[in-house]
C-alpha cells in the first residue's frame, strides 16, 4: 500500500519507517524543510538506537521517501497517516492546533477515496472532529481511523513491530481488513473498537503506567522510614500476574513528552464533563514532589548547598534518549543553582538538548562522569544510563570532596557500593 506520514516527530518517523518493513511505500512529510532534507542525507532528527540503518536502508531501495509536500503526497497515497505533535497548552489541555491544520490540508489536497489514520495522542472526540475538517475541505469520500501509538522512546523501533497489541478505532467494519493488511507481521493481537474507545485507551494506558510509576514511589517513601526495601517489595509484587513486574521502579519520578502531557489532558478531559479525576491528580502531585526527594537527601547529608559542589549525572528523562523535555533532572538541577550550589553535570548525549533549554554560570558542563565527581560534595545520580555502572566507583570516591552517591535511580546494588568508601543513599531502601 501507498502511505504518507504526516509529521516526523518520534511517532511519525518511526511508524513510517516500520511501515516499509512489510511491504509498504511510505512518504514522510513535515513543514520543516530543513528537517527534511536532513533526512533526505539520512539524518535522524531523533536520536533512537537503529532508526539511521533503517532510514538509510529504506531510502536506498525506495521504499521510503521524505518529502514537504503534502498534497502530491497525499494524493498518490491510499493511508494517510497523522502523526504531528499534540502539546500541552498552559491549562494542560491538548493544543490540537497541528493536527487541525494538517486535517484541513489533506482535505484540500484528496483527489478520492483515502483512510485518514490518527497516530498523535488525541483527546476523546478528536476524530470526529478531524472528521468534519476534512468533510469541509473535499467532497470525496473516506474513512477514519484512531489508531493510537504505544512506543517508547529508546525502543521505538522493537515496540511498534512487535506490540503488546494495536488498537483499531473505526466505524465502518469495511476499513478491518486493510488495517489488517497494513499490520501483517506485527503482531496478531488487534483490538477492533469504536473512534472513542481507542482514543480513550491510549490516555487511560499512559495514566495507567503514571500510576504505577507514583504508587511504587511513595511505596519507596514509606519503606524508608519503615525499614523496608523498595526493590524487593516491587519484586515480591511484580510476580503477581494481576499486578505485573514493569514500571514497578521507584525512583525520582516520570518525565518525557508523554506522561506529563497525557495525565495532566486526561485530568481536562474529565474536567470538562464534570467529573473529577481525583486519582489522577494524586498521581502528578506524587510525581512532582518526588524529584525534590534528591533535594531533602543532600541537605540531610551535606547541610547547606550554598558554595557547595555538586555533581549530576543524567539529565535525559530517561537512558537511551537526547530527549530532556519534562524531565526532573531540569527542576533539580535549577533548585541546585537556586540553593548557590556549583552544579557540574554529565550525560553521555542529553547535555546539548539541556543546555539549549537551561544555563547558568554556577554550571559546569562535564564530559565524562568522574570529571562531574571529582571535588564534588556529593554525586546525583538522576538518569539510570548504564554506563554509569561501569565507572571505579572506589577510584571516583577518592577523588571527591566529602565521598557521597545520591541514586536517584536504584541503579547500583549494595554489593557493588560495598568497600567503595562511598555514603551511598538510593531511593525507599536502607542505606
Ligand atoms: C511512554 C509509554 O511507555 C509508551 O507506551 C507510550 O507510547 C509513550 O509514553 C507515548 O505516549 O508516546 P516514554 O515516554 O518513551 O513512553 O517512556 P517510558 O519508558 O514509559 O518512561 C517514562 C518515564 O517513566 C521515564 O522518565 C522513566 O524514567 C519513568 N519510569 C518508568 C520510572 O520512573 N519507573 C518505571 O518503573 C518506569
Amino acid at each position: 500500500m501507498k502511505l504518507t506520514v504526516i509529521g516526523t516527530g518520534y511517532v511519525g518517523l518511526v511508524s513510517g519507517v516500520c511501515f516499509t518493513l512489510n511491504g509498504n511505500h511510505v512518504v514522510c512529510v513535515d513543514k520543516d524543510e530543513e528537517k527534511i532534507a536532513k533526512l533526505n542525507q539520512m539524518e535522524s532528527p531523533i536520536y533512537e538506537p537503529g532508526i539511521e540503518a533503517l532510514i538509510e536502508m529504506n531510502l536506498r531501495e525506495g521504499r521510503l521517501a521524505f518529502s514537504s509536500d503534502l498534497g502530491e503526497s497525499v494524493r498518490r497515497s491510499d493511508i494517510v497517516i497523522l502523526a504531528v505533535g499534540t502539546p500541552s497548552l498552559p491549562s494542560g489541555e491538548a493544543n490540537l492546533e497541528y493536527i487541525e491544520n494538517a486535517a484541513a490540508e489533506v482535505g484540500q489536497a484528496m483527489d478520492g477515496y483515502k483512510i485518514i489514520m490518527t497516530k498523535s495522542t488525541v483527546p476523546v472526540g478528536t476524530n470526529e472532529k478531524i472528521r468534519q475538517i476534512i468533510a469541509a475541505n473535499t467532497p470525496h469520500p473516506f474513512d477514519i481511523v484512531s489508531a493510537p501509538e504505544f512506543l517508547r522512546e529508546g525502543s521505538a523501533i522493537r515496540d511498534t513491530l512487535h506490540p503488546d497489541r494495536i488498537i483499531i478505532g473505526i466505524d465502518n467494519p469495511k476499513v478491518e481488513p486493510v488495517m489488517r493488511e497494513l499490520h501483517q507481521g506485527f503482531t496478531d493481537k488487534i483490538v477492533v473498537t469504536d473512534i472513542r474507545s481507542a482514543e480513550m485507551i491510549k490516555y487511560a494506558s499512559n495514566a495507567f503506567l503514571a500510576t504505577k510509576i507514583s504508587f511504587i514511589n511513595e511505596i519507596a517513601n514509606i519503606c524508608e522510614k519503615v525499614g523496608a526495601d523498595v526493590t524487593e517489595v516491587a519484586e515480591g509484587m511484580g510476580l503477581d500476574k494481576r499486578i505485573g513486574s514493569s514500571f514497578l521502579q521507584a525512583g525520582i519520578g516520570y518525565g518525557g513528552s508523554c506522561f506529563p502531557k497525557d495525565t495532566k489532558a486526561l485530568i481536562q478531559i474529565a474536567g470538562n464533563v464534570d467529573y473529577e479525576f481525583k486519582l489522577l491528580k494524586s498521581v502528578v502531585e506524587v510525581n512532582t514532589d518526588q524529584r525534590f526527594m534528591i533535594l531533602d537527601k543532600l541537605h540531610e547529608s551535606i547541610g547547606s548547598l550554598a558554595g557547595a559542589m555538586v555533581g549530576v549525572w543524567g539529565l535525559a528523562f530517561k537512558p537511551n534518549t537526547d530527549d530532556v523535555r519534562e524531565s526532573p533532572a531540569r527542576e533539580i538541577v535549577e533548585a541546585l543553582v537556586k540553593e548557590g550550589a556549583i552544579v557540574k553535570v554529565f550525560d553521555p548525549i542529553a547535555a546539548d538538548n539541556f543546555r539549549k533549554q537551561y544555563d547558568h554560570p554556577q554550571i559546569r558542563w562535564c564530559t565524562l562522569p568522574e570529571e562531574a565527581a571529582e571535588g564534588s560534595d556529593a554525586v546525583t545520580l538522576l538518569t539510570d544510563w548504564s554506563v554509569f555502572k561501569d565507572i571505579d566507583l572506589a577510584k571516583m570516591a577518592s577523588t571527591m570532596r566529602r565521598p557521597i552517591l545520591i541514586d536517584g535511580r536504584n541503579l547500583y546494588t549494595k554489593a557493588q557500593i560495598e568497600g567503595t568508601g562511598l555514603e551511598y543513599h538510593s531511593v525507599g531502601r536502607p542505606s
